[in-house]
């Protein structure tokens, strides 16, 4: 396990991903039955820009701190909370945030440092549990919940050139057990062959009502730079497509480069 979140936090991608996952986790809580977060791969949940890793790297300059520089309209509950948070928040520190009384957060961590530091973190905090364990095998674990609704974040780090592969084997996996789960998938893009192949599987699967979203800062034609990443959406809520569109508008502006696009996709209908 050599992936380590901190080198990477804020960048591009974590901002479209958090600005994302704010959306769909608001959109889910204007129900008032219960909801769980589960988050499976979830890394340290906070993190200090201004030193260590994420400054040796300093790719949130180009992120995060683009977004707070012009604070688009259609990314303010992103800026807000990221301001309220203090330090950079990752993704289980923006749903424990949000959770409401009647919410559970599960997060999983399987870097033993990694899932300490998210422990001391979050010790005494009742809705929230946090497993060192492996994200995917939590998966079959923590689904389906009591509660019978749920928001699925699976972020894994892509170090393994067969992510893809398991990634979908997993998430068939888990939706045979919970159809009715909001699974939200991660992914990298580099070049198009791998997501083409990640598409196909899923699409030939049972999985139905996935959407992907997608935003290229510059044509995805280098396989050694990340030229844009995507989000993989099984069961989005209600009104979701509607509310993104204008985000990855923000996006393009604060992050494009010439030839950047965005999109939203069918992949398979409901
Ligand atoms: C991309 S980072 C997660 C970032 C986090 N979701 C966020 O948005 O703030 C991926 C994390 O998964 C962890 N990891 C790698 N393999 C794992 C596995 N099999 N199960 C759980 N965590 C894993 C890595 O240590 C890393 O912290």
């Amino acid at each position: 396990m050599n992936y380590r979140h901190a080198f990477h936090a804020g960048n591009f991608a974590d901002c479209m991903k958090h600005a994302l996952f704010i959306e769909l986790l608001s959109a889910l809580q204007r129900k008032e039955k219960p909801l769980l977060v589960l988050d499976s791969h979830a890394g340290i949940g906070r993190y200090d820009l201004s030193t260590g890793p994420a400054e040796q790297t300093g790719e949130w300059r180009d992120g995060i701190a683009r977004v707070l520089a012009a604070r688009p309209q259609a990314l303010g509950a992103y800026t807000g909370w990221v301001e309220r948070l203090g330090l950079y928040p990752g993704s289980p520190a923006i749903a424990a945030a949000m959770l409401r009384p009647q919410d559970r957060l599960v997060a999983c961590e399987l870097h033993p440092q990694d899932a300490a530091a998210l422990k001391r973190q979050f010790a005494g905090c009742a809705r929230v549990g946090i497993h060192a364990r492996d994200g995917y095998a939590a998966l079959r674990a923590f689904l389906p919940p009591p509660e019978r609704r749920a928001l699925i974040l699976i972020d894994p780090p892509f170090e393994d050139r067969d992510e893809f592969a398991t990634l979908s084997e997993h998430v068939i996996a888990s939706y045979e057990k919970f159809k009715t789960g909001c699974y939200v998938l991660w992914y990298p893009i580099k070049h198009r062959a791998p997501t083409r192949a990640f598409f196909e599987s899923m699409r030939l699967s049972p999985v139905r009502d996935i959407i992907t979203v997608e935003f290229l800062r510059r044509p995805a034609q280098d396989p050694a730079r990340l030229n844009g990443c995507g989000l993989m959406i099984i069961n989005p809520p209600y009104g979701f497509t509607e509310a993104a569109a204008p985000m990855l508008a923000a996006f393009e502006a604060a992050f494009g480069e010439p030839g950047c696009s965005s999109g939203i996709e069918h992949l398979t209908d409901a």
